[in-house]
Order: structure tokens, then sequence, then C-alpha cells
């Protein structure tokens, strides 16, 4: 497993701290202030109404709030949740036991939503749509089919990769919402209150230190502050400072902008073998042994939204940015154009 420590998928030993360190409500769910209003009246009208929340889509790279949102929408609902994930519903079996086992109002959460089979995905259409499920039973000539009634519940879907769900299940959310990459302003408040949970004195321009080297990405965020922590105790009697942090971060190897090892090298790749690009998807992944999916998913998005690379119908393309930050201005083509 990759143990990288930008990598902003959630892994083993991470999901300790996600829990320990989740908000559970609005009022400590810093950023994202679109969804946040957003859901804020949903709620409150499907409250006074008595009724379950609209079914909500909540797509963004991974790492920014996703699955915490959806906890924090049952605790405002003040409903149950039901959490799994695409690849974890087999069959068309499965769902219809989930479904039929939820109370009124509660909600389903499915993370990776886009990852669910065609059967477990038609399933959803009527339950979505009637909160009821269409049952084939018996076979051939004697087969009947029985409508079976649902609780009222809501599906909360969580996805990096809008674009892969289908239109008839995108079409039956009744909001969809993306989270953006934070403020720098917004990551050092999660590192304050996350450093108050963990009891760890963070002064502020270390949490700024930090804040700036997390991708924007709070769960990044978390990882750097836990391995700071670490580094702090053992090398410096628990206290932070920005000897510390720097010392971590180089450790790390992330650099000052928040780029760590791969980062770079998909940039340097770009420009020293296809000369800056255009260059496809699959010749940039196959250049440096990663898989195209995970260069898609959790690094462009990145490197994409602070101008390091810009995503056309040719292929990749590095930008001026990009030959200035790793100092590689002697392959700049000569009519270059950023
Ligand atoms: N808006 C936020 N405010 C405070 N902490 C957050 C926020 N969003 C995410 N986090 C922290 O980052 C961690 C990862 O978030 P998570 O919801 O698991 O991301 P995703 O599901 O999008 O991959 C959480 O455990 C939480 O500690
Ligand atoms: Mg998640």
């Amino acid at each position: 497993m990759n143990s990288r420590i930008i990598d902003p998928r959630a892994e083993g030993e991470d999901n300790e701290l996600d829990t320990h360190l989740r908000p559970h409500d609005f009022a400590g769910y810093v950023g994202q202030n679109n969804a946040k209003a957003g859901l804020t009246i949903a709620i409150q009208a499907a409250k006074q109404r008595g009724e379950p929340l609209d079914h909500v889509l909540l797509f963004g790279p991974p790492g920014l709030g996703k699955t915490t949102l959806a906890h924090i929408i049952a605790h405002e609902m003040g409903v149950g949740l039901r959490a799994t994930s695409g690849p974890a519903i087999e069959r068309a079996g499965d769902v219809a036991a989930i479904l039929t086992n939820l109370q009124d109002n509660d909600i389903l959460f499915i993370d990776e939503i886009h990852r669910l089979g065609r059967p477990v995905e038609e399933v959803l259409y009527s339950a979505m749509e009637d909160y009821c499920l269409d049952i084939i039973v018996g076979k051939g000539p004697s087969a009947r089919s029985l409508k079976l009634d649902l609780p009222k519940f809501t599906l909360i879907g969580a996805t990096t990769r809008v674009g892969l769900l289908s239109s008839p299940l995108r079409d039956r959310f009744g909001a969809t919402y993306r989270l953006d990459f934070y403020e720098v302003e917004d990551i050092e408040k999660i590192l304050r209150r996350s450093a108050r949970i963990l009891q760890v004195d963070l002064p502020k321009p270390e949490a700024e230190l930090i804040a700036r080297s997390s991708r924007r990405t709070p769960r990044t965020a978390n990882r750097i502050l836990k391995r700071v922590r670490d580094y702090a105790l053992v090398k410096n009697s628990g206290v932070i400072n920005s000897v510390v942090v720097q010392d971590t971060l180089n450790l790390l190897t992330i650099d000052k902008l928040g780029l760590d090892e791969v980062d770079r090298k998909i940039l340097r790749t770009l420009v020293t073998q296809f000369k800056g690009g255009p260059a496809g998807l699959s010749s940039l992944a196959a250049a440096i042994s990663e898989e195209r999916q995970t260069i898609e998913d959790v690094y462009e998005p990145y490197l994409i939204q602070e101008g390091f690379l810009q995503r056309t119908a040719q292929g990749r393309i590095a930008t001026d940015k990009t030959y200035d930050h790793l100092r590689l201005a002697s392959y700049k083509p000569k009519l270059f154009v950023s």
C-alpha cells in the first residue's frame, strides 16, 4: 500500500485519525461555504416538513471532506446513517437488503458511487424516485414483478469522478455539491482545531507553514501535523517550532509549494521527455510508472488548480510556472506561451 504523505486517499493508519479529527457539525466544518449554505437551508426545510432530505451528490478530489460532510448532514438531520461504497455492493440483492433495513428519513451513504455495477444502479433508480423496489419473483412464464415499499430515505453519494456517473443516476440527485480545494487560511484553521484535539501546541507561524504545504487538502494537513508532532516529540521535547516543521517537510520531501516527489516527477517528465507537452495521460503514466487513474484523481487536480499543468484536448501541457519552479528554464521552447 502506498504510504506517501501527499496521497489524500484514506488509508488504514488514517482511518483512526480521520474519525478522531472529523468535525461533527457545521460549526466545526471549516470552509466549503457554498455547500454549507445550500445544505443548511435544505436540511432546515426538510426538518420543518418532516420529510427526508433530497438525495445529495458530493464530488471533488479525495481528502476534501465528502465523508465528513455526509456524517454532518446525518447529525444535523438527527437521523441514522448507513455507510457503504460502490465496490462493496456487488449484487442488486445487497442494496435491496440495505434499503429495506433503513428507518424513515435515514441516510444511505455510498462512497465511490461511480463504481457501482449497472444492475445495482438500476435498483437505485426506483428506490430513489418512488421509495420502492421492483423485484421479480419466480422464473420463466410464471415470473411476476412485485413492488416493495421502502422507508423514505436519503441517498448521499460521494465521488471523485462525477463524469463517470451515468446520467440517469446523476439526474436523480436533488442537489449536487462540488467540494473545492481550501483556502490556505481555512487549512490553517483546521490545523489549529486538530492541534487542540491532539493536545499539541501549534503556534501560528508553524500552522501557516504546514497549511501552505498541504495541497489545500484537510486530510493531507492533518497527516503532516501528525508527523510534525512525532518529530517534535523525538527531536525537540515535543515543542513545535519552524525548524521542526521544516525538517519534517524535508523528510517528507515536500517542497515549499506543497509538491512532493511524484508531483515533481510528473512535471519533470512532462518537461524533459515530452518537451513540455502536450502529452497523453497514458504515455505520461507509463513514463513515470504510476497508474493513469491515480494521476488523474490524486495528482492532477491540484497541479491544475495551482497552474502547474493544463489539460487540453491534445494532452497535458506544462506551464511557465512549472519551468520556473523546477528550475528547468533551459528546456523552455523558444516561443513558449503559457
Ligand atoms: N471542512 C473541514 N473542516 C475540518 N476538517 C475537515 C474538513 N474536511 C475534511 N476535514 C478533515 O479531513 C479528513 C478527511 O476528510 P474526508 O471527509 O474523509 O474526505 P473525503 O471523504 O472527501 O476523502 C477528515 O477526517 C477531517 O478530519
Ligand atoms: Mg471519503
